[in-house]
């Protein structure tokens, strides 16, 4: 589904990320663990079109994407999650679901909001908002919410808007407990729907649950990339987070 091959991303003289190549299959979960500053965002920012490569390719249903801009990506089904970015905030929870909807490729746009497909979407809408237990504020602006329930929106208005890869950065940072398991449902359900999840994450405990895989970067290489019994059992990921010898 996703294929990444020896990429390298470089900020003036740094380079952060050095020949990288990973793959995720379609209906995969794959974790990526890592250090701060080891390359875990800059390497989503790429994938989804929004920091340059020098080299190497990335492919999405075996097609070349790296060359494309990223609303292009996103029409081919790439869904970057961003915490807080890509909600309109003085637009309604229902208005930033309605456009995530009706941003589907393919979907037919109505002037009327009495056509039938509006009301579809407007039920779909609220369906959606359901799921994340937020149709009660369905028409109060998206800044009146928390970070969490931003970041549940957010989650939600990429499934809406039809993505079939998932690119999660640290969807539970600063979320609370009860949130963490809104947070887990719908990563259940990305599954259940057979997405391919990427999720980066800190807390391998956390990650492991869902994760067939967990891949683990430091200063921009992959240095593990196998089941997680392996990757907990592996010296390096010791190494790598605790120093030599630790
Ligand atoms: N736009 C940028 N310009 C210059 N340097 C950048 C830029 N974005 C990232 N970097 C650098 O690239 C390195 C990797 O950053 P990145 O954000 O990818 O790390 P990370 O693995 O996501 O870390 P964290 O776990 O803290 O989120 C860091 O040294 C960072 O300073
Ligand atoms: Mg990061």
């Amino acid at each position: 589904m996703l294929s990444i091959s020896a990429l390298e991303v470089a900020f003036q003289e740094t380079t952060v990320l050095k020949g990288l190549s990973l793959s995720a299959a379609a209906g995969e979960t794959v974790g990526i663990i890592g250090p701060n500053g080891s390359g875990k965002t800059t390497l989503f920012n790429c994938i989804s079109g929004f920091a340059a490569q020098r080299s190497g390719t990335i492919s999405l249903k075996d097609q070349e994407i790296q060359s494309l801009p990223p609303h292009e990506r996103a029409r081919k089904g790439l869904g970057r999650v961003f915490q807080n970015f890509g909600i309109f905030r003085q637009m309604t929870l229902l208005e930033n679901m309605l456009l995530a909807l009706e941003s589907r490729p393919g979907e037919e746009l109505s002037v009327s909001p009495w056509s039938s497909a509006a009301r579809r979407r407007k039920e779909e809408a609220m369906e959606r908002l359901r799921e994340i237990h937020l149709e009660a504020k369905a028409l109060n602006k998206a800044s009146s919410l928390s970070g969490g329930q931003m970041r549940l929106l957010e989650i939600m208005r990429t499934v809406a808007a039809g993505a079939e890869v998932f690119l999660l950065d640290e969807p539970t940072a600063g979320v609370s407990p009860r949130m963490k398991d809104d947070v887990t449902e719908i990563i259940r359900r990305l599954q259940a729907l057979k997405k391919t999840v990427l999720i980066i994450e800190h807390d391998i405990t956390f990650i492991e649950r869902f994760c067939g895989r967990i891949v683990v970067l430091n200063e921009g290489h992959v240095v593990l990339d196998d089941i997680p019994e392996r990757v907990r059992a592996d010296e390096r990921l010791k190494e790598i987070y605790f120093g030599q010898g630790a």
